[in-house]
């Protein structure tokens, strides 16, 4: 062969390939492919999937708008903590810099206050701002672009009958070539069709309400789908679990060994509206926020279709995940004599966690304070375990709040670690090797 072929030939192949990645990307980023294919809103019979529920039927738009709003969370990346409503200021730590949720309320100087519906779309659904820059996928477009027009609008009447606040969110700092912001048009054009919400026909009309729920607006998907190298959401493997803020968001699918498969319907409703499943756990860190500021919102109505959609998603195993042991761990060996596991993480369960967690895991004056069964004490990063010791936990119950005090300020790295690894050993399936190094990194992005 001639060597200009050879080199066509070549360019050719390169470009098969290319065009193949691509294609992989692209096809990896849609939510609902596991569905089958979907029909346009407007040539669906079944009731309507969008929207605020049947039960606000004769409320005012305003609270329609909120509804919604709290649905989609807005207020996790638009709210600092202790800080007013939807002013912003919520800091995204990236390994290139932060970003920071800005002010959406409608102060005219530093908010959103003078932009039109038109430019309010297009930066919920394309990520493009009023000025025409585009928007870092951590606002999730992607997501809220199969939003329809009129709950968009709805949101943005609710944030506007709020008071304007006039409250200036940082700069970024991200570093080149994260700060060309024009690089994610092509994101943009690869990973946001910026298609509405497609009714599934031959599903229930509880699970398209889910889904709806699920997909467009709570955008569980967003923690819990892993990452592809370009950033986009991995949904071959759907809901299999990933790393959301530092914090392990556990496998959701329904397989029984990594996923939530062995949860009852109740059980998952009880989480997703409570925060708090018995025998499972609690929700803490950013799904503790997305209950606290979101789930805890819907109606039960809403909460049933999106536990039938989670449960409708294929099955996938995590591998690195051990079925949580359920039984207490034995009582406390005499004292003086060696139990097996870490010394010192042993002396600091004593002093600051035994009183309220007993030596068995299971919690004896408070029944949200059992380890056993908790998934994060079954995992065996132990990711979980010290961010909540660093951080603490509280939660709402039907009797008062349950709370756990953070011990970020009183033990050190590798006295977290120490105990991170103490409890899953004691109480999980499997153990844990946490390092103090982590535990650092944890603190620096809880921070
Ligand atoms: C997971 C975090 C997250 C959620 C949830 C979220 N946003 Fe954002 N949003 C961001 C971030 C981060 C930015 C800034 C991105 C940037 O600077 O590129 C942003 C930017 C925006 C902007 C552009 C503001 C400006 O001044 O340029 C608007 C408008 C907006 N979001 C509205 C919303 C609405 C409405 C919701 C709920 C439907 C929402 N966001 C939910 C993180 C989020
Ligand atoms: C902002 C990130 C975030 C979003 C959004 C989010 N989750 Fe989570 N989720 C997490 C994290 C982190 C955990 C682990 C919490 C813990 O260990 O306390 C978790 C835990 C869970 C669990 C418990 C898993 C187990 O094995 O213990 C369920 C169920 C769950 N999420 C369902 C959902 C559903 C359904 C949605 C959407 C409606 C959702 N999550 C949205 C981050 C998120
Ligand atoms: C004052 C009582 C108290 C102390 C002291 C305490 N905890 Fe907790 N802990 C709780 C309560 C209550 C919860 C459940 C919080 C919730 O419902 O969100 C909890 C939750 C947890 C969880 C998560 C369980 C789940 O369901 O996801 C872990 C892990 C944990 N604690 C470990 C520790 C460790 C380790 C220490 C000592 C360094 C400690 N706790 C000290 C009361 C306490």
């Amino acid at each position: 062969m001639k060597p200009w072929r050879i080199l066509l030939v070549i360019i050719a192949l390169g470009a098969v390939i290319g065009a193949g990645v691509a294609a992989w990307f692209i096809t990896a980023s849609r939510p609902l492919a596991f569905a089958g294919h979907g029909v346009d809103l407007a040539a669906y019979h079944g009731p309507s999937p969008t929207g605020a529920p049947a039960d606000f039927a004769s409320a005012d738009p305003i609270a329609r708008g909120q509804y919604l709003a709290q649905a989609a969370d807005c207020a996790a990346c638009h709210t600092a903590k202790g800080g007013a409503p939807y002013a912003g200021g919520t800091a995204f730590h990236l390994p290139f810099g932060t970003l920071w949720g800005p002010n959406i309320t409608a102060d005219k100087a530093t908010g959103i206050g003078g932009w039109t519906d038109a430019q309010f779309i297009r930066a919920v659904r394309q990520g493009i701002d009023d000025q025409g820059q585009r928007l870092y996928p951590a606002m999730p477009y992607a997501a809220f672009s199969q939003m329809t027009d009129a709950d968009v609008l709805a949101i943005k009447a609710y944030l506007f009958s709020l008071p304007p606040v006039a409250h200036e969110t940082p700069p970024d700092t991200l570093k080149f070539p994260f700060n060309q912001r024009w690089l994610m048009a092509i994101w943009g054009a690869m990973f946001n069709p910026d298609k509405r919400f497609e009714p599934r026909p031959e599903r229930s009309p509880e699970w398209n309400r889910g889904a709806y729920l699920a997909e467009a607006m709570a955008h569980c998907g967003d923690c819990h789908t892993p990452r592809t190298l370009a950033q986009s959401l991995d949904n071959r493997r759907k809901f299999a679990g990933a790393v959301a803020a530092g914090w392990m968001a556990y496998n959701i699918t329904p397989h029984r060994l990594s996923g939530v498969g062995a949860w009852s319907d109740a059980e998952l409703a009880q989480y997703l509206s409570a925060g708090h499943a018995d025998g499972r756990g609690a929700a803490n860190g950013p799904m503790g926020e997305a209950v606290d500021l979101s789930l805890s919102h819907l109606t039960p109505s809403d909460i049933k279709a999106l536990v039938a959609y989670v449960r409708s998603v294929p099955a996938t195993s995590s591998g690195n995940l051990p079925p949580p042991k359920l039984d207490p761990a034995p009582a406390l060996p005499k004292q003086g004599v060696a139990d097996g596991f870490d010394p010192r993480g042993k002396r600091i369960f004593e002093g600051a966690c035994a009183s309220c967690h007993a030596w068995t895991g299971i919690g004896s004056l408070n029944p949200y304070a059992t380890l056993t069964g908790v998934r994060a004490v079954n995992d065996s990063t132990a990711t979980n375990v010290a961010a909540i010791v660093l951080a603490g936990a509280q939660r709402r119950t039907p009797t008062g709040t349950s709370l756990m005090p953070g011990f970020g300020h009183i033990l050190s790295d590798a006295e977290v670690a120490a105990v991170a690894n103490y409890v899953t050993a004691r109480f999980g399936a499997k153990g844990s090797s946490i390092t103090a190094k982590q535990v650092a990194d944890l603190r620096k992005g809880a921070s």
